[in-house]
């Protein structure tokens, strides 16, 4: 193993993590934004911000794979003298005697230290506000006076993100800005089709400004050079077209031991159609001065931290752990509730390899990841869920994402994803679970957004299980379709043209006989739940007492949906369900592990017959969490063939072996490089579900070692440079065993695999489960696990619930509420603060 060296720690104490050198193997990033405005923010300051959506209102511009990496950003430079430093060390690189970064839970500070000046930047976005506040605070601790050039940077984006990058033939002659006192206004396209505008601002009074990019930089300088700051004079441009920007101009002096607050705010402004203008080409200002009032002094910035805080505060405080194990703790108390929460605002939009243009949010994606967040801010998971929903097909088909802009189906991505529609009935049932509130179920609401054509979310569902069952193949199991899970199994596509994408290129669905071993296993799971659900929904509508009216007046324009259709539906589902175990046992099975797939042909796919990928992970974990065979024993060895075929010390792989050419009725999958991605790449996403079917199974000693392996923390401490990428979050993809490089990260933060991390930790290893009724126990350890106690807010409910594994790895013996014995596994719901004891 090559030698590991440390870029930076956990802080436990204030949720941070420190970065202690600017040169991470990666940049090292963090999001502010919470709700609309929105920044991303790497350890060195570089990123952007957008305003809702990452394509369409791009604010700030920036350079993804570029030399060097991490190109643009919100930029301070510091002339002292001849030396010309930024506290985040780039884009000058000039070395600096101290160095630290902090990200936190929505913010960063960023600390700089130069020949006796500091200079500590607080990024973060207010609650509520569309702005970006930057609080950079100057600070002379050397015995002498020191005289500071001060220049900010910002470069603005021409909006659409992607026009930005290709269409110049336009956009160099569009834009357009304003200057007012110690505010830069960007107006480009600030007509009458446009609304909108952004500004930077500081709260101090400016010596000078820059608003043209070549005029500030110079043609031929970079950023780290800039001619207007390496001469420190800046040149009061004004911009029209080329490449606008904001640069303020301020001159510090400072005495020993004086420090000084400045307040930059990078902010973005939405004006009514007849309130657009001050005067003829003038844009009205007034939202922008109100916004600035709010947030124009330090103790108003503090104030506005302070909040931001407070929200973590109350975040976090719903699903608290105490094991004793640090690593554990920060990963489930900290960091992966975090990290879930940005992969629900973000979807897969924007990180450092989503350049924010390419996706929308996606249908199963977006679903999956309410799983993590929805204990955080129900409501906000409700209106996600009827987003959502708003894009499917009356025949249960989806998009496959759509644009959070404007909430519509993204026609480019298009549909055919054949798992997409179980997904709905998972992320809906999960909120149900924590909520209670089953008046969701009679939300009208529309296909493919069109008005008049709404009907109930519940019947959403049944057409989404329904489309499963309308698509079988010969086997009575799940076409494909376009893919399923795996965007790169794509089964009906047979393209030899490179210049197609997988993604969209023509399917060819006529007389397929793909089919998909995953759909099956996720079909069986949320079968059951949905089954589950319409039990209860009859009862429910018979009329128990304590039944809140809205639960029971589900109306519908098809079949009126009585405790008698509800009961029916039951069957009717529970027998279809049963049909798809019966199919997987039958032709689902291949000896030793669960088969993948049938190929368009009916050829077997991830069978020992095959010549590579003999056993593929989706449909081991798919499968075992849904049980199929376990009576006959077919959980247990599948479960015994991902240890001895997929796993590896970084991990499980995808497939194995990995595929060493392209077969052309596969697709995508195989045509990367053996050990990444889809092909044998450790897909951290698809990990938890063999871990859940562990803990399903009992296994709680296997489930615990292969989550350490994909847990954060645990690979801080051994892999930071190999890892290269975040070590607080997980990543989508670790290079598999077959890589030129095992255990490399790519692909951070935004992925599926932190509401499944979440999922698995918090509701199977330390198996506090919500459930209609209460709240379900049944952890799955392993057996050197000691007392550990979980708070966990549900509901109106406070619950402090301690367990005593006695060296069990599996099954409850005995649980008192408030000194009650309680019968079964579920603490029955009842509002107020309780005390639980749990004995395995
Ligand atoms: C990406 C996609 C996700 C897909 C997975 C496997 O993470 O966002 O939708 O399931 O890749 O292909
Ligand atoms: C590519 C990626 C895959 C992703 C898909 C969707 O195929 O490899 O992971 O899910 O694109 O955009």
């Amino acid at each position: 193993m090559e030698q590991q060296k440390r870029y930076g720690h956990f802080d436990d104490q204030h949720r941070e993590y420190v970065i202690t050198d600017p040169q991470t193997p990666w940049p090292w990033i963090n999001y502010l934004g919470n709700e609309d405005f929105f920044s991303l923010i790497s350890n060195t300051a570089g990123g952007y911000s957008f305003y809702k959506d990452a394509k369409f209102r791009r604010i700030t511009r920036y350079r993804y794979n570029n030399v060097p990496m991490d190109n643009g950003g919100r930029y301070f430079y510091i002339k002292d003298g001849d030396t010309v430093w930024n506290p985040g060390w780039k884009p000058c690189k000039t070395p600096l005697d101290f160095y630290e970064c902090r990200h936190g839970m929505s913010y960063t500070r960023i600390t700089g230290k130069k020949n006796g000046i500091e200079a500590s930047v607080l990024f973060f976005v207010p609650l509520k506000k569309w702005c970006e506040v930057q609080k950079l605070t100057l600070k002379n601790e050397s015995s002498e006076t020191k005289s500071l050039k001060l220049f900010s940077f910002e470069e603005w984006c021409l909006w659409n993100a992607a026009t930005d990058m290709e269409n110049f033939q336009r956009n160099f002659s569009t834009g357009e800005v304003e200057i007012e006192g110690s505010t830069i206004y960007h107006k480009t396209e600030y007509r009458e089709r446009r609304n909108h505008y952004a500004f930077y601002h500081v709260n101090a009074p400016i010596q000078g400004f820059d608003t043209d990019r070549e005029t500030f930089v110079g043609l031929y300088n970079e950023f780290a050079d800039p001619q207007a700051v390496m001469e420190g004079k800046p040149r009061n441009s004004h911009a029209h077209g080329w490449s606008p920007i904001a640069s303020h101009y301020i001159e510090v002096t400072l005495k020993p031991g004086e420090s000084k607050d400045f307040v930059f705010l990078l902010g973005y402004i939405e004006n009514e159609q007849d309130k657009k203008f001050s005067a003829p080409q003038v844009i009205n200002k007034d939202k922008a001065h109100a916004l600035i009032g709010e947030l124009d002094t330090t103790e108003k910035v503090d104030k506005a931290f302070a909040e931001l805080n407070a929200l973590w505060d109350n975040l976090l405080n719903i699903y608290k752990v105490r094991t004793g194990n640090d690593k554990l703790d920060r990963m489930v108390n900290i960091w992966n509730q975090y990290q879930c929460m940005v992969t629900f605002n973000f979807s897969r939009s924007a990180s450092f390899f989503e350049s924010g243009v390419g996706r929308g949010m996606g249908f199963r994606d977006s679903n999956q990841d309410l799983v993590g967040f929805v204990h955080q801010i129900p409501p906000r998971a409700r209106q996600r869920i009827i987003d959502i929903a708003s894009t499917q097909f009356p025949d249960g088909g989806c998009y496959h994402q759509y644009q959070p802009l404007t909430k519509r189906g993204n026609n480019d991505i298009g549909g055919g994803f054949n798992d997409d529609p179980c997904w709905l009935i998972f992320g809906t049932v999960a909120y149900i679970k924590e909520t209670g509130d089953f008046s969701i179920l009679d939300e009208m609401v529309p296909f493919d957004n069109q008005p008049g054509s709404e009907v109930t979310l519940f019947e959403h569902l049944k057409i989404s299980m329904d489309h499963v069952i309308k698509n079988l193949g010969p086997h009575m199991l799940p076409l494909i379709g376009r893919a399923d899970w795996n965007d790169c199994l794509n089964l009906n596509c047979f393209s030899w043209d490179p210049n197609e994408s997988f993604q969209t290129t023509e399917n060819v669905s006529e007389g397929t006989k793909a089919e998909s071993l995953m759909i099956a296993g996720l079909f069986v799971v949320t079968g059951k739940d949905y089954v589950n659900l319409c039990q209860r929904l009859a009862v429910r509508g018979k009329g128990l007492e304590n039944t809140p009216a809205a639960d029971i007046s589900l109306t519908s324009n098809h079949s009126p949906l009585t405790p008698a259709f509800f009961s029916a539906e039951a069957e009717r589902m529970q027998q279809a369900v049963d049909a798809m175990i019966d199919a997987v046992k039958k032709h689902g099975w291949d000896g030793e592990w669960y088969l993948r797939a049938y190929d368009f042909y009916g050829r077997k796919i991830g069978s020992n017959e095959c010549e590579e990928a003999k056993i593929f992970i989706e449909s081991q974990g798919w499968c075992t969490m849904a049980e199929i065979g376990a009576e006959d024993g077919m959980v247990a060895k599948s479960l015994d063939s991902c240890k001895k075929y997929l796993e590896c010390e970084h991990g499980m792989v995808l497939n194995n072996p990995a595929f060493t050419k392209y077969i052309y009725e596969y697709g995508e999958i195989s045509s990367y490089p053996e050990g990444y991605k889809e092909n044998a790449g450790i897909f951290c996403h698809n990990n938890p579900w063999v871990i859940i079917g562990e803990c399903l199974a009992g296994r709680g000693n296997d489930a615990w070692s292969h989550y350490a392996k994909i847990l954060p923390s645990y690979v801080e401490e051994k892999y930071q440079t190999l890892h290269k990428v975040e070590p607080y979050v997980n990543c989508q993809m670790v290079a598999g065993k077959d890589a030129f490089k095992p255990g490399e990260g790519k692909n951070s933060w935004l992925t599926g695999t932190a509401a499944w991390m979440w999922y698995t930790v918090s509701e199977f290893i330390l198996g506090i489960k919500p459930d209609y009724d209460g709240i379900r126990i049944d952890p799955c350890l392993p057996e050197t696990a000691t007392d550990y106690t979980v708070n966990r807010k549900f509901r109106e409910a406070d619950y402090e619930i301690t367990i005593h594994p006695n060296g069990q790895q599996k099954g409850v013996k005995a649980i008192t509420l408030d000194g009650q014995k309680v019968d079964g596994t579920v603490i029955p719901y009842s509002p107020g603060k309780h005390t639980v004891e749990v004995t395995m």
